[in-house]
């Protein structure tokens, strides 16, 4: 049990920018999430696996140590408290930002400002930072409909290139945060796997550097 280790990732862009860095630590999986519908795949290590979990679950198994270590987007992290885990490395992948869009040519209500996004508790926490008052309408996906349809005066969502926000007629409107992927691991995993997981983590490291 000591020397097993447990890696949660979720596919799609995660996985698929995570696998590189684990192949410079000597790591590969032995299927892919995108052909397969295996939750737990092997690796070309008997002793290291690999969970497929939804992105927003990653910390919570890196948290209750049903996985050692995770790769989790910034603003997951930010959404979750990140209670009982480590954030050891920015993986530098993953790159977007969170920001407060909109109508370019509306101005956002002063009062009672009505924000709808899957960050509740980042959306709180900055416009509270502010002193504005808003309403949050919690959603799970698909943002850029609720202004569009009146159920909301603006969303606070991920940014990348901006094209979802533009074929929708919003615009970005407020920085919030520069987001990218990290590496997490549990607390008590770091203590008891401590070397296993330090030369993990350095090899990774490492090859960040190297793409940079
Ligand atoms: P869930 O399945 O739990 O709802 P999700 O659908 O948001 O999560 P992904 O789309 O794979 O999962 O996003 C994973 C992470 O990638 C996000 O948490 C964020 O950090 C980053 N990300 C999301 N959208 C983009 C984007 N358009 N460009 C770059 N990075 C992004
Ligand atoms: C994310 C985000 C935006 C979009 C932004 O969605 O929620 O909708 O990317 O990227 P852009 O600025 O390059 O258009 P994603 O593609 O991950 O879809 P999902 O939220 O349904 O997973």
């Amino acid at each position: 049990m000591k020397d097993k280790l447990t890696i949660a990732l979720s596919k799609g862009r995660i996985f698929k920018e995570t696998v590189p860095l684990l192949k410079a630590a000597g790591i590969e999986p032995l299927d892919d999430p995108e052909t397969s519908r295996k939750l737990i795949l092997d690796t070309n290590h008997s002793d290291v696996k690999i969970v497929i979990i939804r992105a927003t679950d990653v910390p919570t198994y890196v948290q209750y140590g049903a996985a050692d270590l995770g790769v989790a987007g910034k603003d997951v992290l930010m959404e979750h408290g990140g209670q009982d885990i480590y954030e050891v490395l920015d993986l530098k992948i993953a790159n977007c930002k969170l920001m407060v869009a909109g109508f370019a040519d509306r101005p956002l209500p002063k009062e009672h400002l009505k924000v709808a996004t899957k960050f509740v508790n980042c959306a709180r926490h900055y416009f509270a930072g502010q002193g504005r008052q808003v309403d949050i309408i919690k959603l799970y996906g698909s943002m850029e409909l609720a202004p569009l349809v009146g159920l909301a005066d603006c969303i606070v969502d991920l940014v990348d290139t901006g094209n979802t926000l533009r074929a929708n007629g919003l615009e970005p409107l407020e920085h919030m945060a520069d987001i990218s992927s990290r590496l997490i691991v549990n607390k008590a995993s770091m203590r008891l796997k401590h070397e296993r997981i330090q030369t993990l983590i350095n090899h990774i490291e490492t090859a960040v550097q190297a793409k940079r």
